[in-house]
Order: structure tokens, then sequence, then C-alpha cells
């Protein structure tokens, strides 16, 4: 991969990059839409993702080029304007965290010429744009020195996504990509932001992610419209109770507070947030003890709860999990991401994995219209710097 991308380099800049940097797609098994509502997440890093390889300018210009939008060339910016251009497309998630780093202090004396490289399925919901933001951090970091702290930098990127990009997301994309441990899910409390690194021992099962391949139009839209639901569930329970977040009551407490909910909408938005914190802690400490089949029903009851409390699946996303359930070694199934298309992620008997992908496939084209993509992914480590 590196002898090529360094090939390219040298074709579209016309010298040899100096320092290759790699940072991974996500895919999270249990835990959705948890992580604004202070709540657990357990997300794993993957072993696709984003390349970046760079060398210094002398000069102040940025020289950006990705190869999976050639078609919009090399987009040229300089380090005394970074604003948000929508023109520049693709190139704004790196201007976003090179704008934030630059407004937080950090010296970037002169500027560079990056090309990227992505092998996540783009919109797919594994967070390919979340990948490029910490590639971008761990850029600047490392050729400037900056020396800023691994957390730190997931907030960042999550701080260019918010307020640079203008999608609301919580931490868990940046923060699994940023501190992801080979063969390990990190279990994250999103409140506190401490984390513990779980072994994810599958025994003799594999992860299969699924893509609908679904356009996502209006996905941040309803992503950010889900958000309000979740505060104004909050703000009503915040009247009768003394909470931050909605993750700080149990199942056992928001059936006493609940009533202070008007909306029904927004008390199935509430239900959901609660039972899913409560069903990923479940899940790790099933998992802990190598019961995967208790973890594969959590997995199950995670995507019931985001089809009829949350309301984020469709038609494509039930599909897949629905066929997936009905496969021969099928240890668990559900959607992953924000939802409204996107990807599933299952976990499936290995001996049974090309026989899941065939089946599936063929029946999710029959009803659907269009085919599944199908990815056996390794669960990777977090950004790096890689050898060149
Ligand atoms: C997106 C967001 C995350 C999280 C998930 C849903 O991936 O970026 O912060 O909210 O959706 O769990």
């Amino acid at each position: 991969m590196i002898v090529e991308l360094k090939k390219d380099y040298m074709e579209i800049f016309g010298q040899e990059p100096e320092r290759a940097f790699f940072a991974p797609g996500r895919v999270n098994l249990i835990g959705e839409h948890t992580d604004y509502n202070g709540g657990n997440v357990f997300p794993c890093a993957l072993n696709i993702g984003t390349y970046g390889l760079v060398k210094e300018r002398q000069d102040n210009k940025i020289r950006l080029y990705s190869k999976n939008f050639n078609s919009l060339g090399v987009i040229e910016v300089s380090l005394d304007n970074l604003d948000y251009d929508k023109i520049h497309d693709w190139a704004n998630y790196p201007k976003g965290v090179i704008s934030v780093l630059k407004k937080a202090g950090y010296e970037i004396k002169t500027g560079f010429d990056v090309l990227f490289y992505g092998n996540i399925p783009n919109g797919a919901g594994l967070s390919s744009s979340a990948s490029i933001e910490l590639c971008t951090a761990i850029i600047l970091n490392n050729i400037y020195n900056m020396n800023i702290d691994k957390v730190e930098r997931v907030k960042y990127c999550k701080q260019a996504e918010n307020e640079y990009i203008g999608v609301n997301c919580g931490i868990m994309d940046q923060f699994i990509i940023g501190m992801g441990k080979e063969n390990c899910a990190v279990l994250l409390d999103t409140n506190t932001i401490t984390y513990t690194y779980v072994p994810l021992i599958l025994k003799d099962a594999l992860i299969v992610i699924a893509n609908t391949n679904k356009r996502r139009t209006l996905a941040d839209s309803k992503y950010n419209e889900r958000r309000g639901e979740c505060n104004r569930a909050l703000e009503s329970l915040q009247k009768v109770v003394n909470i931050n977040n909605l993750c700080d009551l149990n199942l056992d407490l928001f059936e006493k507070y609940k009533s202070s909910i008007e909306d029904e909408v927004c008390m199935k938005r509430a239900h959901h947030a609660i039972s899913e914190n409560e069903r990923t802690k479940k899940a790790v400490k099933v998992l802990k003890e190598g019961n995967l089949e208790a973890f594969g029903m959590l997995m199950k009851a995670s995507h019931d709860s985001l089809k009829d409390d949350y309301e984020v699946t469709g038609k494509e996303l039930d599909t897949l999990v629905e066929l997936a359930w009905k496969q021969e070694g099928l240890i668990g199934s559900r959607m992953t991401g924000a939802g409204f298309g996107g990807c599933t992620v299952s976990i499936v008997k290995e001996e049974y994995v090309e026989e899941f992908i065939k089946n599936v496939g063929i029946a999710y084209k029959k009803e659907i219209g269009y085919e599944a993509d199908f990815y056996k992914v390794k669960v990777g480590d977090g950004t790096r710097e890689i050898s060149i």
C-alpha cells in the first residue's frame, strides 16, 4: 500500500513524502446514541482506515490531495485563511482540524503537502470523517512536535467536527479512532471519559460488516433532531430529579420519573438511551465472562430499541439484520453508527462466514433491489505514525 501511495505522491507533488500516518475506521459493537447522553459505548478500531503521506514546505501553503476524490485535484489553502469553504469539499475535514489547533494556540510555522487515501467505504457510517480528522491531528502533532496528549487530540477533532463541520456528534468516533488497540474493544464512559480496554475474544467467530449502500441523505439533520429530542426529555426530567445527563438514570429510576416527559416521542428516545446504556454495561460483563451468546442477544435488543424507540434504522438496516438472524453460525447482529442507512455489524462463526455473506447478499438484493457490500474486518490499533 505505502509503496503505491509514495508513487502517487511523487506524481502529484513532484517530490518524495517524508513521513506516513494511519488512522483507522471504527465499528461500534454496542452502545448506540448514548455518547451525547453521558452513557457508555463499546466500539473498536478497524484495520481499514485513512493513510496520510506528508512533507513539510518552506512557505505557508497547504496543499491537500485525496486519492479518493482525485477529480477534485490538489486543493491549495494558505495558513492565513483556513475558513470553511464549501468548494473545498472533503478537504474541510483536515482544514477544520488545522484551524482548531491553530486557534488553540499551537504554532504551525510552515505549510505542507499531504496526500490522503482511505480504504473505508465513504459515508457508510464507519467514520471516514473522524478518521481523516485524527490522521490530520497526528500529522500536525508529529511534524511540528506539538506534544498534544492523545485524548486532547481526540477532543480537538470532535471540536472540529462540531464547530467547523457543523455536525453535533458525540465523542465516540474520534475517541476510538485515536485510542483503539489491536484485538480490543474500548468501554468508554462518555460522561467521565474513563475507559477500559477489553480483549475481544470471539473464539471461532469473526466480525462481519455489511453496508446497506443506502444513500444517507439528511442523516446529519436527523441526527441533530434526535439530539434535540433527548435534550427535551432531559429538561423535563430535570424538573423532578437532579441529573446532568439522561444516562445518569438507570431503568428503574427512569420508570419512576418518566411521567414528567409529556411528549411521547421524547419519552421513547430517552428510554432508548437509558436502556442502551444498561445493555452496554451488561454486554461487556458477559463478554468478559466468555458468554458470546448473551452478548449476541444484547446486540439484538440494541437493534430492536434503535428500531422501535429511537427510530433510526429503516428498511435497509432492518432487512440486513433480519436476514442475518436467519443464518446459521450467527452470534449477534445489529445496526452500527448513527443509522439512517450505513452499516450493520454481525458476529459470525468463522466456518459459516462465506455462506452468511452469500445468503444475506442474495436475499438483500432481492428484497431491496440493489446490493449490499460485506467486509471481514480485523480489530486494529488506533491512529499512529507508520514507516515510510
Ligand atoms: C455517530 C456519531 C457518534 C455517535 C453515533 C451513534 O457515529 O458521530 O458520536 O453518536 O453516531 O452512536
